[in-house]
């Protein structure tokens, strides 16, 4: 069962079914997660930044790529509605999309 571990938000860890979920569900069922268009992959404020673990996330999908060259997305970013988690990974919220009533850790 993979682990899913938030750094700046207390090392929250969230235990995941023995299943493909995205990130985006796996940390919303833990934690509020910012997701402005309703995990359609047509904004970047879901966005993670992945400190261990980038290869245990499926493959950018078609909207990441996008984002990537428009420099929306940097190389250790993900859009965590479209990555499916399939094994442990460690990530951190950026500044940009914290969510005010939440407290964060550096
Ligand atoms: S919630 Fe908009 S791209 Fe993920």
């Amino acid at each position: 069962m993979p682990t899913v571990v938030i750094a700046n938000l207390q090392s929250k860890s969230i235990h995941c079914e023995d299943k493909r979920e995205s990130l985006l569900d796996i940390l919303l069922s833990a934690t509020d997660w910012m997701h402005a268009c309703g995990a359609k992959g047509r904004c970047t404020t879901c966005k993670g930044r992945i400190l261990h673990g980038m290869d245990n996330l499926t493959l950018r999908t078609r909207p990441e790529e996008q984002y990537a060259k428009l420099n929306k997305l940097r190389d250790d970013e993900r859009l965590t509605c479209q990555a499916q988690v399939i094994g442990d990974v460690t990530l951190e919220v950026p500044k940009e999309t914290q969510l005010p009533h939440l407290t964060y850790s550096e």
